[in-house]
């Protein structure tokens, strides 16, 4: 398949190779892939924050934010929750079984402007899957970035998606690292214990017109965080949220992600600032 062929044919899927698989949790698995053409492999860029449509020929395909960061070319990597017929499918797979990819699509994180600014991360369920992406590149141009604070709240250890990987990162001294679970039914949580809106309190020290931050997780995690971060007096254009839209195109023809009669989610999107959710009708 040649380069050519697929910019003429947005529809036309990428055949990537699967080369590592493994659960983050019970029902979230984690996905590693990479363009079996190697030179594609390495040119594609994408930024934290975008998603690419999964296809399993013959069954269908669905978007899925990326993971992993443009800084660690090579590799794509998701996260994908099992809950329907193309997730059965794709869980399925095994390591070396090749799938179809396109993309990237959506806007994802204006990292342009976030540079020299405190970054606040605020995650809970797959939040952590965009999340992550934005994290990782963050940490891996530290320079870029001011203060840099994760906060990440589950309802037990089990269910903290990246946790092995996020707790081996409670020890960097250039990361506020907040994790907290409702609940610790294991004795050996390293983290806090208690709501994630507690964790707040440790947000410390900021400029609040220098600080973007970005709050992704369950749509009562919203509620709550959002009225947390207001209290940290951070600008409302400077909160950002990602907000999921049933998508079948990814590039704007198909109209199934339109809100508010004209917002295309899947270009305009997935990334919104608080303040478009604000002032733009059927957002949230
Ligand atoms: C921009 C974007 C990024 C996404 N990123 C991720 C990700 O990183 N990881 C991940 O696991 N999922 C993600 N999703 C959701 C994912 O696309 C859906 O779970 C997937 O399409 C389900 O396909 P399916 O055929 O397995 O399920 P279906 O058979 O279509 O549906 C099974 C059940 O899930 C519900 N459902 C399906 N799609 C959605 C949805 N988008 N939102 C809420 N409920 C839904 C259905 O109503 C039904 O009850 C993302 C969606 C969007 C739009
Ligand atoms: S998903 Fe088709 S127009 Fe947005």
């Amino acid at each position: 398949m040649s380069l050519a062929v697929r910019t003429e044919n947005p529809y036309l899927p990428e055949p990537m190779r699967l080369i590592r698989r493994y659960p983050l949790t019970d029902d979230v698995h984690f996905f590693q892939v990479r363009a079996v053409d190697m030179e594609r492999a390495m040119s594609l860029t994408y930024s934290p924050g975008q998603f690419m449509m999964v296809s399993i020929p013959g069954i269908g395909e669905a978007p899925f934010s990326i993971s992993s960061t443009p800084s660690r070319p090579g590799l794509i990597e998701f996260g994908i929750r099992r809950v329907g017929r193309i997730t059965d499918k794709i869980f399925e797979l095994k390591e070396n079984s090749v799938l179809g990819v396109r993309g990237p699509y959506g806007n994802g994180f204006p990292i342009e402007r976030m540079i020299g600014q405190n970054l606040v991360i605020v995650m809970g369920g797959l939040g952590a899957i965009p999340l992550r992406s934005l994290l990782l590149y963050a940490l891996d141009n530290r320079d870029q970035f001011d203060k840099i604070f994760l906060i990440y709240g589950a309802k037990r250890p089990a269910e903290m998606l990246f946790r092995k990987e996020f707790i081996s990162l409670m020890d960097r001294e250039d990361l506020n690292c907040l994790l907290t679970v409702d609940k610790d039914d294991t004795g050996k949580w390293p983290g806090h214990t208690g709501l994630v809106t507690t964790l707040f309190q440790y947000v410390k020290g900021i400029d609040p017109e220098k600080t973007t931050v970005v709050v992704i997780g369950p749509p009562v995690m919203y509620k709550f965080c959002v009225a947390e971060v207001l209290k940290l007096n951070i600008p409302k254009h400077q909160i950002l949220m990602s907000l999921e839209r049933r998508m079948k195109c990814g590039v704007g023809k198909c109209g199934h992600c339109i809100i508010g009669g004209y917002i295309y989610t899947c270009l305009e999107g997935p990334v919104f600032s608080y303040w478009d959710v604000l002032h733009m009708k059927g957002l949230i």
